[in-house]
């Protein structure tokens, strides 16, 4: 306990400023005419030399959007094995009723192109987003196939469902610090610069406006027991607990200086350090809720070898509503879902 008395004592030195709130970005409804689907490129697959095989088989459209267009609420439409459907640069689909990806088929999200989901994508194929994805409140992306991010994570704006598994980009180091899809990440295997964060001396102004809207929203006290956190400081900690503690149990508690995700001002430890915080009222609350504040619980319980940390039912890390809802949704700890290693 003494560990986080000590936390608390040196949190005293920080000061948080508090901005307005953030609205999260919507993307509005397109109003621009709708035409039909154009469906070009009829042709046999060239999957045999034999004439009489290739007089047999099955017959392949490409489906291709290029201006903007809409499947009704009653409508589907189907994307057979075999078949692919891009949706162009400067085009948006949009989806009110059913898209049927059936395995086989794919569907590119071209870079430049949207797809603006408020019904149902049943994605039993690939779905490669090189473009936007907007899932809409009401919008639901299922099934046994896969969705590639190709570049960002903010390329898709998830306010809805998406089951679907998601493959992230490969991990891009810039200046020392390690990204995948525009997500930064950091555990005992990616670390950040000595002086990452030097210039915050603060949790960012999203994850902060969030938290004071959970405390809004909620009525909750949601105490901020630790922020950033700087590289001096978790050495400092560090070393304390290795005084009060076996090594073997302090590194699975803090994280040595350089691999904290509090130096990156991105997490937060809220409510009581301890694990029995989970079974407050609020601790509770926060667990099940947090996610759509655009935070995730980052050390869930069972998960200690899949992030190499105990259970921390007050640690939430920032990622912004749509990655947190996809993150929540996907049911995998931070590093499963982006496909890294935690150490
Ligand atoms: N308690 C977490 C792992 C940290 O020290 O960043
Ligand atoms: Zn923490």
């Amino acid at each position: 306990m003494k560990r986080y008395l000590k936390i608390c004592a040196l949190l005293s030195a920080l000061t948080v400023t508090v901005c307005g709130c953030d609205a999260q970005p919507t993307n509005s409804r397109p109003t621009s005419g709708v035409s039909s689907l154009i469906v070009i490129n009829t042709v046999s697959e060239p999957s045999s030399s034999s004439s009489d095989v290739q007089a047999n088989a099955p017959v392949r459209s490409d489906k291709i959007v290029s201006e903007d267009m809409t499947i009704a609420a009653a409508e589907t439409l189907t994307v057979k094995s075999g078949e692919t459907l891009y949706i162009r640069d400067g085009a948006e689909f949009t989806v009110d009723g059913t898209v049927n990806c059936e395995r086989g088929g794919s569907i590119k999200i071209q870079s430049g192109g949207n797809l603006l989901l408020n019904g149902k994508l049943i994605l039993d194929g690939s779905l490669e987003l090189g473009g936007f994805l907007g899932i809409r409140e009401k919008g639901e992306i299922y099934g046994a196939g896969l969705l590639t991010v190709l570049n960002s994570f903010e390329d898709i704006n998830c306010e809805g469902t998406c089951l679907a598994k998601i493959k992230a980009p490969a991990p891009v180091e810039k200046d020392g610090v390690t990204y995948v899809g525009g997500v930064l990440i950091v555990n005992k295997k990616y670390s950040v610069p000595e002086d990452y964060g030097a210039e915050l001396g603060l949790v960012i102004d999203d994850a902060y406006n969030a938290l004071l809207q959970m405390r809004e929203d909620t009525g909750y006290s949601l105490p901020l027991v630790s922020g950033y956190r700087s590289y001096e400081l978790q050495t400092e900690l560090f070393d304390y607990y290795c005084e009060i503690d076996d090594y073997d149990k302090v590194i699975m508690y803090s994280a040595q200086p350089g691999h904290s995700e509090h130096q990156t001002g991105l997490a937060m430890d809220i409510g009581e350090l301890s694990e029995d915080y989970v079974n407050t009222e609020e601790g509770r609350w926060l667990t099940d809720n947090c996610c759509k504040y655009g935070f995730v619980i980052r050390f869930p319980k069972g998960c200690e070898h899949k992030t190499g940390y105990d259970y921390e039912p007050w640690h939430i890390r920032w990622l912004g509503k749509s990655t947190a809802k996809l993150v929540y949704d996907s049911g995998l700890t931070l590093e499963e879902f982006l496909g890294v290693e935690p150490m």
